[in-house]
């Protein structure tokens, strides 16, 4: 039995008609036409919208969808980019669902389409979770990569930041749904357009027509699909100027996981880096034996709380692609005060995890989910994961071994920056650079408000592989035993491990699983000590900094194997001009930039100075 706190799943949106064909419940029309589901996407969608001519020359195109349904049109989409897309180019998904189907259900809408079983089984594959925000979707057999937002559509036009290069219109039909028609909606549309950007849909609706012609779409009426006489194309205006597209030189300064998860990110964008550490991947606080991929925990379902959601899914699912990555599944968390009851129970019903992601447990069942008695409650989060980081880094850094050098300054001449060693040697030159540096960053970013806390973590072999669990301090296994700790020392940045450490971490060991630590009394226990690197409102720092082509991912905290593999898609995402996974009002509380554009904000500064995205 669950808790009553626990969230529950919504209705399915789907009912089967006698056709076998999936109609709404919610707003009483079909997903498809029954006159073939397929060949109404290749009508009206791909040939709306000139696929796959204008893919000709291009390194990366943009698709946005209103209307994710089942994924027909995205199965349609794949399974012409596959036999069409340049070499080497990548293609973009975005699509907006607020009702989102489940995977039964898609399952069962996409039968029929046998003929591109290949792409209905790899969208099936990783079919999205009932959460709401925007997740990522890695694509790769495709060259391919969708992000949903689950959602209200006027939502998620105003947190995207990307701009498609054409668009699938496919709300139901306006009569019923016209919260996808509206002129709001069309204008979002437009405006996140690139230039010469087409549009396709199944309905010319006056309002359809004249919403589209309003938001600068010239519209022009073609043969329909089906029963239906007429379909719509429409196109904005083409750029004046073709900028050519370019591969910028990437460089990356530190390889923990913010500089792995940065290459890796740039890597999936279709662009190498060079990345760079005097002391190897792993050498700071990303190298210890085993790292608790978790979120942070903020009742309230606000923008924090929403990221951690978002980067936790993301994390959970690039780790798991990874050979001997996983050490542990799923993890405890413990109440630690009066207070963490009514929030793990508001924490427990958000609908930014997928139903079962979170479990509220009272202390009967903490008790035996921990292994030992406890008197306190606890949640269950089903999707933390125990890693080990160094077949993380490993795999991300891949071809880009971090070169060992120190990167002791930057500077930039003609748009081009210089990355300088030790007496001014000249590393590399690149158009792009991202610290990664952990609080090294301040160094070659003064601007970079950073602090350490220093954290020592102790492990020691074993044969009992207890379960992952966090309250007060934190306990995990490792491959040969189990990792336990860990000190916070705010502003200590004191090197190398000490005895008193351990000592403190063997009494949160003593605190969290009493009946454990006593039958481990004695054992030697081994430690390591690295520095995190905080920002003052102990958020990340991830995205543009004040110079151009200056980037940063830092400020990671307690939780950087949870949040660096997402924001650094973001960071990649910002830094080439391409879709963000993040919305906006996500991307805004990592802005490295905010602590100085709250200060002018209070000053009544109102200047825009933040960084343009470079165009590619
Ligand atoms: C004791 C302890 C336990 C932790 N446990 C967890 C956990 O269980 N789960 C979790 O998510 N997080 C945990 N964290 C936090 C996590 O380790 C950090 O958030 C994360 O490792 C930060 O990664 P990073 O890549 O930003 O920095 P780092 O891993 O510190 O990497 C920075 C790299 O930059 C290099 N560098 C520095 N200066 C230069 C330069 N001038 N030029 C080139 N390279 C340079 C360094 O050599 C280093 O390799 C823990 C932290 C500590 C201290
Ligand atoms: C015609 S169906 C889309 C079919 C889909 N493209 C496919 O290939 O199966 C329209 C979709 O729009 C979604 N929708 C309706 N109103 C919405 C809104 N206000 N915001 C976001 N999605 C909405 C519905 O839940 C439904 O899945």
């Amino acid at each position: 039995m669950n808790s009553p706190h626990d969230r529950t799943p919504e209705p399915s949106p789907v009912e089967w008609r006698a056709d076998g064909a999936p109609h709404s419940r919610l707003f009483d029309d079909v997903y498809f036409s029954a006159a073939g589901g397929l060949a109404e996407a290749r009508a009206v969608f791909l040939a709306g919208c000139g696929l796959p001519r204008a893919w000709i020359g291009r390194d990366r195109f943009t698709i946005g969808e209103l209307g994710f349904g089942s994924g027909l049109n995205i199965v349609a989409l794949l399974d012409l980019w596959r036999r069409y897309r340049p070499a080497g180019a990548r293609l973009q998904i975005f699509s907006v669902e607020a009702h989102l189907m489940s995977a039964v259900d898609a399952r069962r809408a996409l039968a029929p389409w046998t003929e591109v079983g290949e792409a209905v089984e790899g969208l099936l594959a990783r079919w999205p979770r009932a959460a709401r925000g925007f997740q990522r979707i890695d694509l790769p057999e495709f060259a391919g990569q969708l992000d949903l937002a689950v959602m209200d559509v006027a939502d998620a036009l105003a947190a995207w930041d990307g701009a498609a290069d054409a668009w699938f219109l496919d709300g139901f039909s306006p009569a019923r749904n016209p919260a996808m028609w509206s002129e709001r909606v069309l204008r979002a549309v437009a405006a996140h357009s690139a230039p010469g950007a087409r549009a396709a849909t199944f309905s010319v609706a006056g309002p359809v027509r004249r919403g589209l012609a309003a938001a600068g779409f010239s519209v022009a009426k073609a043969p329909g699909f089906g029963k239906k006489r007429e379909r719509l194309e429409a196109r904005l205006p083409a750029a004046t100027r073709f900028t050519p597209p370019r591969r910028p030189r990437v460089a990356i300064v530190g390889a923990g996981i913010a500089g792995a998860a940065l290459a890796r990110a740039f890597r999936a964008l279709g662009v190498g880096a060079q990345v760079f550490d005097p002391d190897g991947a792993g050498a700071g606080a990303s190298g210890n034996p085993a790292a608790l991929v978790m979120p942070r925990l903020d009742a309230g379902g606000g923008a924090v709380a929403a990221l951690f959601a978002q980067a936790l899914g993301r994390a959970g699912e690039l780790y798991a692609d990874i050979p001997g990555a996983i050490l542990a599944g799923g993890a405890l968390q413990l109440e630690t005060g009066a207070k963490d009851q009514s929030r793990f129970d508001r924490i427990a019903a958000s609908d930014l995890f997928a139903p079962g992601a979170l479990v509220r447990l009272d202390a009967t069942k903490a008790s035996r989910a921990l292994g030992e008695p406890t008197k306190r409650g606890g949640l269950a989060m089903t999707d933390a994961q125990v890693v080990r980081p160094g077949p993380i880094l490993a795999a991300w850094l891949g071809g880009d071994v971090p070169q060992t050098e120190r990167v002791a300054g930057l500077i930039q001449e003609d748009g081009v920056w210089r990355l300088l060693g030790p007496e001014d040697r000249e590393l590399a030159r690149a158009e792009i650079i991202c610290l990664a540096a952990g609080l090294a960053c301040r160094d070659l970013e003064p601007s970079a408000p950073l602090a350490a806390v220093r954290g020592q973590v102790s492990w020691l072999s074993s044969p009992e592989r207890p379960t992952a669990a966090i309250g007060g301090g934190y306990l995990v296994p490792t491959g040969d035993g189990m990792l336990f700790g860990a000190t916070h020392d705010r502003d200590d940045e004191v090197a190398g491990e000490r005895e008193a450490d351990t000592v403190r971490n063997l009494a949160l060991l003593a605190d969290l699983r009493p009946q454990l630590a006593a039958r481990l009394a004695g054992a030697p226990a081994l430690a390591r000590a690295s520095l995190r690197a905080v920002t003052p409102d102990f958020l990340p720092l991830a995205g543009a900094l004040p110079r151009p082509g200056l980037f940063i991912l830092s400020g990671l905290g307690s939780r950087g194997f949870c949040a660096a593999p997402l924001l650094a898609e973001h960071v990649a995402a910002r830094a080439l001009g391409a879709a963000s996974p993040l919305p906006l009002d996500l991307a805004a509380i990592v802005d490295p930039q905010r602590f100085e554009i709250r200060r002018r904000r209070r000053s009544g500064d109102s200047r825009n100075f933040a960084q343009k995205p470079v165009t590619p």
